[in-house]
């Protein structure tokens, strides 16, 4: 065990429940202690309690990262040529943002080895909607990670059990006792995974509003400089983008229709709010990787260069790559709707009366569409990658009687009527409001 001065675990949970600040080496024999059976569940439990009660310093949170970081392996993209950038986002609804932002960066010459996860309750996964495509394999060592990587550019996989083992246990713990929502324990258990993934740039998309993990704007702030805080501490170029989850960001919610949107942006020019948050995205990673040129106008740049390869198909070709290389059936890219699965039933949502659009909140639509069986209840559950919803209109949108607001793919009739009726519920008119912008605010490292 860690040196603890001396200190029994009961004694340091003691000092946490008092509102001093541990040292790494009392944290350290804390976790470490119950990964080894030295230190009960129970007693981790109340520490986490402790803290997010009383709060946990920065020094607590850096302390905390390392610990879990150190818990296992971490990737070394070091052979690869080009700037390695990952990016996370803190989850959301209609956030397909990893299938536009991975190519685009492969694309301008960047590598990205992301490693996402599956979607849980109201929000969805990457790894559910690429597992949409026919054969896509989303298991690959970490040796296989890094020849996609060369050749393509991007590649997207599941963590690996060998990456940061101790946030599993540890969050499984938080989920267990009420002990998620602290901005130190979310920011640990995130940059953790990111340090260990490999990468020299970070790019991190924070999410606020209804949908989001943590709805409040300022909380969200908070935790977009933590991790970039914590980023910079261990040597990594890290920016985050504070942006709206109000409503949903993509017009589409489900697996399959999620890639269909993608493929869909990536065949044309950047249009609406997801393609707007991936091209800031892309390009805040691409301009943190480069070496500064002093010049202010680096990022227009950046943009202009990612504007241009995205109108002329490249990303859609490293898309179209990525799939092939991982196993799936790319001629989804040319023809998604014969490839990728369709639900049997078809409801369209159509207004019974004009006005405009007030509010779309992105939760009660993220729950619509899991309940459809796009999303799990618990880890673990089947999902249907074919069901889903396609949304006509956003929040500020003139509608008249009659128009349609969406579409509803269903396994059943029974399955289609029940969203119909909660997305007529849920989708608002009312007196016109100011659109919510769609990112506020950039935090560099
Ligand atoms: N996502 C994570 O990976 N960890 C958290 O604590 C919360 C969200």
């Amino acid at each position: 065990m860690a040196d603890t001065e001396g200190l029994l675990p009961s004694e340091l949970i003691g000092r946490k429940r008092d509102g001093h600040e541990l040292s790494e080496a009392q944290l350290r024999a804390l976790i470490e202690g119950m990964l080894s059976g030295e230190v009960s569940e129970a007693q981790v439990a109340a520490l986490l309690m402790a803290g997010v009660i009383k709060g946990f310093s920065v020094a607590e949170a850096k302390a905390l990262t390392a610990i879990l970081w150190e818990s296992g392996e971490t990737l070394d993209l070091s052979s690869l040529n080009g700037p390695t950038i990952d990016k996370h986002s803190t989850g959301g609804v209609g956030d397909g943002t990893t299938l536009l932002v991975a190519p685009l960066v492969a694309a301008a010459g960047g590598q990205m080895v992301k490693l996402s996860g599956r979607g849980l309750g109201h929000t969805g996964g990457t790894l559910d909607k690429l597992e949409a495509i026919p054969g896509f394999d989303v298991s690959l060592e970490p040796e296989q990670m890094l020849e996609i990587a060369e050749h393509v550019g991007c590649v997207v996989a599941a963590q690996t059990d060998r990456l940061v083992p101790a946030d599993r246990t540890l969050y499984a713990l938080r989920d267990l006792t009420g002990t998620v929502e602290s901005t130190a324990l979310i920011a640990s258990s995130v940059m953790s995974k990111k340090l260990a993934a490999g990468a020299s740039t970070i790019v991190l998309d924070v999410k606020a509003g209804d949908g989001a993990f943590m709805p409040d704007a300022r909380q969200a702030e908070q935790l977009a400089e933590l991790c970039v805080e914590i980023a910079q501490d261990a040597g990594r170029r890290c920016a985050a983008l504070v942006t709206d989850m109000e409503q949903p960001l993509g017009r589409r919610i489900g697996n399959a229709t999620e890639v269909a949107e993608a493929i869909s942006l990536l065949s044309g020019s950047p249009r609406g709010r997801l393609a707007e948050v991936a091209l800031e995205l892309a390009t805040l990673a691409l301009s943190e990787a480069r070496p500064r040129s002093g010049r202010r106008d680096a990022a227009d740049d950046v943009r202009d260069d990612l504007v241009t390869r995205w109108e002329r198909g490249e990303a859609l070709e490293r898309l179209e790559q990525m799939i092939a290389t991982q196993g799936g059936d790319a001629e989804v890219c040319d023809d998604p709707s014969s490839i990728l699965p369709s639900a049997p039933v078809q409801r369209e949502v159509v207004a019974t009366a004009g006005g405009t659009v007030s509010a779309m909140p992105a939760r009660r639509i993220g729950e619509i569409v899991a309940r459809l069986g796009a999303g799990r209840a618990r880890k673990g559950d089947d999902i249907d990658p074919a069901v889903g919803v396609d949304l006509d209109v956003e929040v500020g949108d003139e509608i008249e009687a009659g128009q349609r607001l969406a579409l509803v793919h269903a396994r059943s009739a029974e399955d289609a009527q029940r969203a119909v009726q909660g997305l007529k519920s849920t989708i608002a008119l009312g007196e016109a409001t100011d659109r919510h912008p769609i990112h506020t605010r950039v935090l560099r490292g």
